[in-house]
């Protein structure tokens, strides 16, 4: 019943303030911010639904040190105060750097969420999310983050290379691969489901952020396409600066989910 109330409730606002950093080169880009939002509902300093928030947020930084993926259920006296969370880290990442990374996702989301019912982080190599709204296992192909490149200069072999790369990214061979690496020439790139989609929503939603990497970019030299619960991206040598950021279409996107 409280299932059934919970899904036909109007989806609680979610403010997703959407900031686009232009990274420098490096490898140690694990850290930098990608987008964050939080729901616009305040909880009570100091309630049980407080107390909830912080143990979701302590045991996903604690299992981040075993784990790539989990999730947690934090029940309250009340439906409203049941908060659930997860964490996914990138699929290349030791249990160190997801560790950290997570950490990292959870300090900033406490400033930037302060006192929100919810609130979501991306960082280059996690994402970390918590809410009173149940998301677990949810597949949600909301656009969060678009952005484009500037133009591959000629039709020549870079676009050949660049569909080879969203092809591989986006295939099927039937396997669960939520987390997929491909490279032609200097083209490099990545996509990533979050943990809690099964094998064939992670397929659909990596197939929506490929398809729309290609029909919404178009033929430019790097691309990113943040859904809600899986990215692709894809850049020369992976890399996403290389100091184009002129030509670059940069979405900022207040969104309500
Ligand atoms: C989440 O918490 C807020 C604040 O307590 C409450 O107003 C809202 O109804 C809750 N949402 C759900 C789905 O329980
Ligand atoms: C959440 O975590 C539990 C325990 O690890 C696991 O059994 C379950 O499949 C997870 N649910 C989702 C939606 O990922």
């Amino acid at each position: 019943m409280a299932l059934a109330t919970k899904t036909t409730l109007p989806f609680l606002l979610l403010l997703l303030l959407v900031i686009s950093i232009f990274i420098t080169p490096s490898n140690s880009a694990t850290d930098s911010f990608v987008f964050g939002g939080c729901s616009q509902l305040k909880y009570t300093s100091g309630s049980p639904y407080e107390s909830n928030v912080n143990s979701i947020l302590t045991s996903l930084v604690n299992s981040a040190m075993f784990t790539s993926y989990n999730n947690f259920t934090m029940p309250g006296s009340t439906s409203q105060d049941t908060v659930y969370g997860l964490f996914q880290c990138r699929g290349d990442l030791n249990n160190g750097d997801c560790a950290r990374c997570v950490a990292k996702a959870v300090s900033q989301l406490g400033t930037l969420c302060l006192d929100s019912t919810g609130g979501a982080l991306q960082l280059e190599g996690c994402f970390v999310k918590y809410d009173n709204i149940t998301f677990l296992g949810v597949e949600d192909k909301t656009v969060v983050v678009k952005k484009c490149g500037p133009l591959i200069s000629s039709y020549s072999d870079a676009l050949t290379r660049r569909d080879a790369v969203l092809g591989y990214l986006a295939a099927s061979d039937g396997t669960y691969k939520p987390f997929r690496v491909g490279g032609s020439g200097d083209i490099q790139g990545v996509a990533q489901c979050v943990g809690d989609l099964s094998p064939s929503e992670c397929q659909d939603c990596l197939s929506e952020a490929t398809g729309r990497l290609k029909t919404e970019c178009g033929a430019v030299k790097w691309g990113d396409m943040y859904l809600a619960k899986c990215y692709a991206r894809y850049s020369e040598g992976g890399d996403h600066s290389h100091g184009e950021k002129v030509g670059g279409a940069v979405e900022n996107t207040w969104l309500v989910a």
